[in-house]
């Protein structure tokens, strides 16, 4: 209870509801004390229904006034260990957050027998057990899947993670670097270099690398001025290079689609994908070393199946 935005409604509330308990026990005791004097007879109070219902002013039956005594001393005992009094926590300390943090302890804790034999086994090994994959593969949902999508087949800027084909290295020591480290593509921006003509001759030669229907003369112009900008990174054939993360070109594959005017677009604008590292994607859960482990094998095991 941390939400109030000022002080005073705290007290209020919780003076209010002090109140009302202690004022309803006052009250009860009030109304109930009286005891008939021996001899003395219920009065018949004015009303009465249907003929023969009559209304006498009988002392309460004692459960019946222990029960309501007993819900007013519960309120007290529960407001004061358990929250509910404005900002006073309680005696207890209880918070959902420390519930939660507690199970989530005991639940890591649980795993550490499971993930510590997975620890001392290779990426390979961890990624044929069918118990590694499925862990994986959960906390492949929790941390990736938002960006890579539940079946890690990516979408446009995200790579498709099942299907052999690597910006960087499908490894297990490459996977591992990614995850840990993060990777951040950078295709730098090049119309204003190439100017729109230039930028469209690049373009039919790109796609004329993966057989793309194309303008052969657009794409002969384009191929000196890939020579030029582009080999560096892409490398002179257009297969690409997985320390810069530039993508092969001559494939069927596309990060950012094969149209003209994707290609375009990615050659006048530039592209900056980024992958973020353990720190941002994992944070600070615990077992972090394990789970980066158990994921490096998911990954490593997508595209192992579809090979
Ligand atoms: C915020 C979005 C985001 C999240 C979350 C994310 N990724 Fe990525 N990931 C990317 C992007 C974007 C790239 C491509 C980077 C580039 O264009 O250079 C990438 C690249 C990768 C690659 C390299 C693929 C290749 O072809 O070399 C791997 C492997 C990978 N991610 C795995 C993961 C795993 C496992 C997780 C969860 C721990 C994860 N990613 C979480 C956005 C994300
Ligand atoms: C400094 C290195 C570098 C240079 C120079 C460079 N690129 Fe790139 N290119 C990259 C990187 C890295 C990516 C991936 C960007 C990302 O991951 O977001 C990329 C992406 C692309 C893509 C998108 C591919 C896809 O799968 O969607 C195309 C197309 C492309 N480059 C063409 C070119 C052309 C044509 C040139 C020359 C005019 C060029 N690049 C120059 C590094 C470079």
């Amino acid at each position: 209870m941390s939400d109030f935005t000022h002080g005073f409604w705290s007290i209020f509330i919780s003076v209010l509801t002090v109140l009302s308990i202690v004022g309803t026990w006052i009250f009860l005791k009030s109304q109930t004390t009286r005891k008939l004097a021996p001899g003395e007879k219920p009065e018949l109070m004015e009303h009465t229904w249907d003929g023969d219902l009559r209304d006498l002013n009988n002392p309460l039956p004692r459960w019946w006034l222990g029960l309501f005594y007993g819900t007013l001393v519960f309120a007290l005992v529960y407001l004061a260990l358990w929250p509910g009094l404005g900002n006073f926590p309680g005696l207890l300390k209880w918070t959902q957050l420390g519930e939660y943090e507690a199970e989530v302890q005991a639940a890591e804790a649980k795993f550490q027998p499971v993930y510590a034999a997975f620890m001392q086994q290779d990426i390979p090994t961890v990624a044929a057990s069918p118990d590694a994959r499925a862990i994986g593969r959960n906390l492949f949902l929790t941390y990736c899947s938002q960006c890579h999508g539940s079946n890690a087949e990516g979408a446009t800027g995200y790579p498709n993670l099942t299907d052999g084909d690597w910006l960087y290295g499908g490894d297990p020591d490459a996977i591992r670097a990614t995850l840990t480290d993060g990777r951040s593509g950078i295709m730098p921006a090049m119309g204003e270099a190439l100017g729109a003509q230039g930028t469209k001759e690049v373009t039919h030669y790109v796609m004329s690398l993966s057989g793309r229907t194309h303008d052969a003369a657009l794409a002969d112009a384009g191929r000196p001025k890939f020579a030029e900008n582009c080999a560096a990174c892409h490398m002179p054939d257009g297969t690409g290079m997985q320390a810069m993360g530039a993508p092969n070109l001559t494939d069927k594959v596309w990060l950012y689609g094969g149209s003209e005017g994707a290609i375009i677009e990615s050659i006048a604008k530039g592209r900056n994908g980024v992958m973020p590292g353990i720190a941002q994607t994992l944070g600070t859960t615990s077992n972090k070393e394990a789970k980066l482990h158990l994921l490096t094998a998911y990954v490593y095991s997508l595209s192992q199946q579809t090979k």
